[in-house]
């Protein structure tokens, strides 16, 4: 008789069977870095996460890398917002100079970059609004290649346009070879969603739009053709890595991507992803070590060479 619970009966031999395993080093650690010190401090619906000072995300950069958790994706809280997002594309900007604080303490560190201008407008939407209250495309993405430049420059190994406009990649591509940074990658949020799961991150980084949603530029959730399309044309444009965003509702998409294309796949396992975990695990509800466990691991199967979560710290000190 044909009988599959053979290989199930101890953990030996459970994992001489086990298809796919998560590794710290293909874990990102989300970093929240603000400006001014005294927005530093914890975030309410993220329990286990904080909003970090400059000198506290190169520190903790440096714990992650004794972890084994080798790269962290940065969020900057400036200090000051305006319609332009001048603070962004700012040489001593906040993720500037956190670039240069996490290189000087942890050498090894991959620094990722996240490039949009939510966090850095003072109506909280991605790019440049025009007289009829929309986002501008071309004048947003010559914002991007501003700042895209700036964070090149103070050592930035990885760019990642979290913006969604159409045609950015290729603009950030060209003015990084025209600038002598040829080795710079992009890892571009390609298939990024408009949903609800960013709500947490929006009280984190203070980048809910003041007017409006993302619906005119991030992806329809019920879509998954478009997903494909949209990936397709940003390794086209020259993106290194792509990304789907959030992770879990979207792990066809993940898995799409994956047998579709030969570049390394990145998934975002979102704030309100991590919320929903966090509240259940909290009340009781579910055990927390085995559902985050099984929770990455369902991102590797799903085929995601990358996992972007705020459990990478978490798990990596269990599994030490
Ligand atoms: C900025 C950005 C967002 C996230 C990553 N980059 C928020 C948004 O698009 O509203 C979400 C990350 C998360 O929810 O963890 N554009
Ligand atoms: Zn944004």
């Amino acid at each position: 008789m044909i009988r599959p619970r053979r290989l199930r009966r101890t953990e030996t031999i459970r994992a001489l069977a086990r298809e796919h395993h998560v590794r710290a080093d293909r874990l990102v650690q989300p970093l929240f870095v603000a400006e001014r010190e005294s927005d530093a401090g914890p975030i309410s619906s993220m329990p286990g996460i904080e909003r970090f000072t400059i000198d506290g995300a190169a520190a903790e950069a440096k714990t992650l890398a004794s972890l084994g958790i080798g790269s962290v994706l940065l969020f900057g809280i400036p200090a000051h917002k305006d319609a332009q997002a001048s603070s962004n594309y700012d040489e001593h900007g906040v993720v500037q100079r956190c670039t240069a604080a996490i290189k000087a303490a942890s050498p090894t560190t991959l620094v990722i970059a996240d490039l949009c201008n939510c966090e850095y407008t003072d109506h909280g939407q991605c790019g440049i609004v025009n007289d009829r209250g929309e986002v501008d495309n071309d004048a947003t993405v010559a914002l991007l290649v501003r700042t895209a430049l700036t964070y090149a420059r103070a050592g930035v190994d990885v760019i990642a346009p979290s913006d969604m406009m159409d045609g950015r990649v290729e603009a950030i591509r060209s003015a990084l070879e025209a600038h002598g940074y040829v080795d710079v990658a992009i890892m571009a949020y390609s298939a990024k969603y408009a949903s609800a799961y960013y709500g947490p991150f929006r009280e984190a980084a203070g980048s809910t739009p003041q007017f409006g949603d993302r619906r005119g530029y991030q992806m329809d959730p019920p879509n998954a053709r478009e997903a494909l399309r949209e990936i397709a044309l940003d390794i086209e444009e020259g993106a290194d890595v792509v990304m789907v965003k959030p992770g879990l509702p979207y792990l066809d998409i993940v898995r799409a991507a994956r047998d579709t294309f030969d570049v390394p796949i990145a998934v975002y396992n979102v704030s309100g992803e991590y919320a929903m975990l966090k509240a259940a695990i909290a009340n009781g509800w579910m055990d927390g070590d085995r559902a985050v466990d099984e929770t990455l691991a369902c991102f590797v199967r799903a085929g995601a060479d990358i996992v972007i979560t705020y459990f990478a710290k978490e798990w990596a000190q269990r599994h030490a």
